[in-house]
C-alpha cells in the first residue's frame, strides 16, 4: 500500500489567536535526509536565543552546533537513546542545549536550566518562522555528551533540539509514523491558570 500523508502543517487548534509559528510549530520526526540548513540562518535562530530574556541578564546557556556529516554530529547522535537515533539522523543540525549551572567562582545559578529552557524556545520559534521545523529531546546519554566534548563540571547538557525541513512521514517506521499522525493534544487552559481568572 503506497501512503501519502500531508503533514506539511499540524496546526495547533488554538482557543485564542497565536501568531504564525507558535501555530505552525510541532514536532516532526520525519526530515528530508538531504536538506541543509545555511549558515545564515543558523546564525539567525542562535541570534534569536542570544536575545532571550535571562535572570540578572546572566545569559547561562551554552550551545554546540552540530550539522549532519560532521563529527560532532555523529557524537552527538551516538549518545541519543535508540528511540531518538532512529529519527534524528535526518535532522539537518542538533543542537546541544548547555545551562551554565554556577558562575566563575563556582556560585550556583538557580535559574539556570530555566533561562536556557526560554532561550531554546526562542530558537524554535524563529527555526518555525525561516520555514524549519525543531524537535526537542530529553532522551540521551549526557555524562557521554559532557566526556566526548570536554565539558567543565559547571556545563549540564539538558536537553538536545532536532532542526531540519519536513520529510516523508511515510518514510518513517510504523510505530514512529502511528506517532507522527496522531492527534496533537493539551490541557485546557482552564486547568492551567490555578487561581486567579
Ligand atoms: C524537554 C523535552 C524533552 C523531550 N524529549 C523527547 C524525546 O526524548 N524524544 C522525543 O521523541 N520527543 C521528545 N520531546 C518532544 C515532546 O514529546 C513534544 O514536544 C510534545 O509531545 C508536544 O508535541 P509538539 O511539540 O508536537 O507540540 C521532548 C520535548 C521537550 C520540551
Amino acid at each position: 500500500m503506497t501512503l501519502v500523508t500531508d503533514l506539511t502543517s499540524r496546526k495547533a487548534d488554538t482557543t485564542a489567536p497565536l501568531i504564525h509559528p507558535l501555530v505552525e510549530r510541532w514536532s516532526p520526526r520525519a526530515y528530508d535526509p538531504t536538506a541543509e540548513v545555511s549558515t545564515d540562518v543558523l546564525r539567525t535562530i542562535l541570534e534569536a536565543a542570544r536575545w532571550a530574556p535571562s535572570a540578572n541578564n546572566t545569559q547561562p546557556w551554552r550551545f554546540i552546533v552540530a550539522r549532519r556529516g560532521s563529527d560532532a554530529f555523529t557524537t552527538v547522535h551516538d549518545a541519543l537513546m535508540g528511540f531518538n537515533q532512529a529519527w534524528a539522523d535526518s535532522a539537518a543540525v542538533l543542537i546541544v542545549n548547555i545551562a551554565e549551572t554556577a558562575d566563575a567562582e563556582g556560585k550556583p545559578r538557580p535559574w539556570a536550566r530555566y533561562d536556557l529552557g526560554q532561550a531554546v524556545a526562542h530558537l524554535t520559534v524563529q527555526a518555525q518562522h525561516e520555514g524549519l521545523h525543531t524537535h526537542q529531546m530529553g532522551g540521551f546519554d549526557g555524562a557521554r555528551i559532557a566526556q566526548a566534548f570536554g565539558l567543565a563540571d559547571h556545563l549540564e547538557v539538558v536537553s538536545i533540539t532536532a532542526i531540519g525541513v519536513l520529510g516523508d512521514v511515510d518514510a518513517l517506521p510504523e510505530p514512529l509514523r502511528e506517532r507522527e499522525v496522531a492527534p496533537r493534544m493539551r490541557k485546557p487552559l482552564d486547568e492551567l491558570v490555578v487561581a486567579g481568572e
